[in-house]
């Protein structure tokens, strides 16, 4: 990844880890619990969590694997993460700093490798899915969640710009064709896929993030001022000119390794 976008990942996560532990969106709910029943599935020995963040899914992977190593680009997200986890008593965690697309960890290492709500962060999508892949065993599962890239070009461009105003780390969503790619060129097959509608909470959502007020409110404006067929793709909810909510689908999938 350029030096560039891993300052922008750092600066951006650095300051936010305790409101990423906080996060309710990313300490549950339907997505994470599909997740978590491949895993249970797979009853894996070894599993690497890739840009863990608050340490949500290797804390719920932890129940169902020997050893969970927790591995992120931001060390203020890895000492919350470590936080988090020794509070809930889980003590089959390891924690692992550095970059998805160079990990220092030996070939066929894991039995599973999870990434959650994190490759749209990467600088190079193509170079972390190559690296997760040589970090599996042959037949090891890759178990991906990310936000879904739109089909519709203005939608998608819309969304992006609404994520970079919040957080200028994010590149972009990936719609399934541009995923499946992405693992076929690895060496993994898809074995299983889900999509799954998450609401986004917009005080929450913006909150999370430390935005100014002057750039708050000029996203707001931006969003109000959009096409109505860009809101709806993401089904804004605005009341009395206030933004509520939006959705995004998230792409569950799992690939094994070949
Ligand atoms: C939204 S958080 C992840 C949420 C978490 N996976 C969960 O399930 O709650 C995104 C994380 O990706 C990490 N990240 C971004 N780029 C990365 C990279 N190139 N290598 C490793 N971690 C990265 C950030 O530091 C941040 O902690």
């Amino acid at each position: 990844m350029s030096g560039d976008q891993a300052r922008r990942v750092q600066a951006q996560f650095g300051a936010s880890a305790g409101a990423y532990v906080a996060s309710a969106t990313h300490a549950g709910g339907d997505d994470l619990e599909r997740l978590l029943g491949w895993g249970r599935a797979l009853r894996p020995a070894r599993v690497l969590d890739v840009a863990t963040g608050g340490g949500h899914t290797a804390l719920a992977f932890a129940a169902v694997a020997r050893r969970v190593v927790a591995f992120d680009l931001t060390e203020p997200m890895l000492r919350a993460a470590r936080e988090l986890v020794r509070g809930r008593g889980a003590h089959n965690i390891g924690f692992v700093a550095g970059d998805v697309e160079a990990l220092p960890f030996r070939e066929a290492a894991f039995d599973v490798v999870t990434c959650r709500i994190a490759p749209h962060h990467f600088g190079d999508v193509g170079a972390a899915v190559r690296q997760i892949a040589r970090a599996l065993r042959p037949g090891g599962s890759f178990l991906l969640q990310d936000i879904l890239g739109h089909d519709d070009p203005e939608a998608a461009t819309f969304i992006t710009e609404v994520e970079r105003r919040r957080d200028p780390s994010h590149v972009r969503a990936y719609r399934t064709v541009e995923w499946k790619a992405f693992l076929r060129g690895a060496g993994l097959t898809v074995i299983d896929d889900a999509v799954i509608r998450k609401v986004r909470v917009w005080d929450d959502w913006t909150g999370r993030m430390r935005m100014t007020a002057e750039a708050l409110r000029d996203l707001e404006r931006f969003v109000r001022q959009a096409p109505d067929r860009c809101r709806a793709a993401f089904a804004f909810t605005i009341r009395d000119a206030a933004i509520e909510s939006f959705t995004d689908r998230m792409l569950l999938l799992r690939a094994d390794r070949d």
